[in-house]
């Protein structure tokens, strides 16, 4: 450790996913870090927002690339911290959302060093949000529901079955590779007609959606690249959307001829 060196950490929420859906106050302390921790699903834009002679670290988990284990992130973190002062680590939508970001505080801060977190905007409301579904609508539904669909062992989670028989907005992070599966579980306690969306890279230029009916997901989803992360929102709000009618009319259309 150099003698001036003053480490600290602070955990931002990078937003979900369009370099300018970071906070105002993230945006400033990120560009007040020595040196940037940052996740898969961070925007490159927005890492070119901060001086290029500032080391930026991709210790992301993505299965196509070098996967870094949530213990390794841990001691690079205090590695860092040490090296070069004030470490930023950036994580996608908001830090607390299925970001483990309790385990990495606990570790940093048994060093004694000082950790501040910056919310941020996750990408469970934004990303519905960006493609026009409302989480919630009155009369249509009243509480939304944020879950992901399967346990540490790949079974489905009791929040899947019990959010599937009530009138909530399910609103279905990390289960993308598990589409049909969830699409099957959910249809045997809501009607084969209850909408669904499947948004993929959210708030980014590539960002792409698919509208359906639980029935008609099962057809569209042979057509949905897996490997891209993305939101599954089920409900009738998910209706609201401009292409829900026209979708579902051309694909009706479509499987008649
Ligand atoms: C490990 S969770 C982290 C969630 C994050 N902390 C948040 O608040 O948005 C990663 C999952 O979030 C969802 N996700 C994050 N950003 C997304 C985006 N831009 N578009 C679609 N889904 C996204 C996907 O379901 C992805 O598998």
């Amino acid at each position: 450790m150099k003698q001036d060196v003053m480490p600290k950490v602070s955990l931002i929420g990078a937003g979900p996913g369009s370099k300018d859906l970071i906070t105002v106050r993230g945006l400033g302390v990120l560009k007040t870090a020595d040196v940037i921790l940052y996740d898969a699903l961070v925007s490159e834009e927005l890492l070119a927002e901060v001086s290029p002679t500032i080391p930026k670290i991709y210790v992301g988990k993505r299965c196509s690339q070098h996967s870094f284990t949530q213990d390794d992130i841990n001691i690079l973190i205090v590695e860092n911290a040490y090296r070069y002062g004030h470490v930023v680590r950036l994580k996608g939508g908001d830090p607390f959302v299925f970001g483990r970001a309790h385990e990495e505080i606990e570790y940093v801060e048994s060093f004694g060093i000082p950790v501040t977190v910056v919310p941020g905007i996750s990408s469970a409301l934004a990303v519905p949000s960006s493609q026009g579904i409302p989480m919630t609508r009155r009369g249509v539904s009243s509480s939304f529901w944020v879950m992901t669909a399967t346990k540490r062992d790949g079974s489905f989670s009791d929040d899947l079955k019990y959010a599937s028989q009530s009138s909530t907005t399910m609103v279905i992070l990390m289960g993308v590779r598990k589409l049909e599966a969830i699409v099957q579980e959910v249809s045997k306690y809501r009607g084969s007609y209850t909408p669904i969306a499947l948004i993929q890279n959210g708030t980014k230029k590539n960002e792409s959606c698919t509208i359906s009916t639980l029935q008609g997901m099962q057809e569209a989803s042979l057509d949905i690249d897996k490997t891209k992360p993305g939101i599954i929102v089920i409900g009738n709000v998910v209706a609201e959307h401009p292409s829900f009618f026209e979708e579902e009319v051309q694909r009706v259309l479509h499987s008649a001829l």
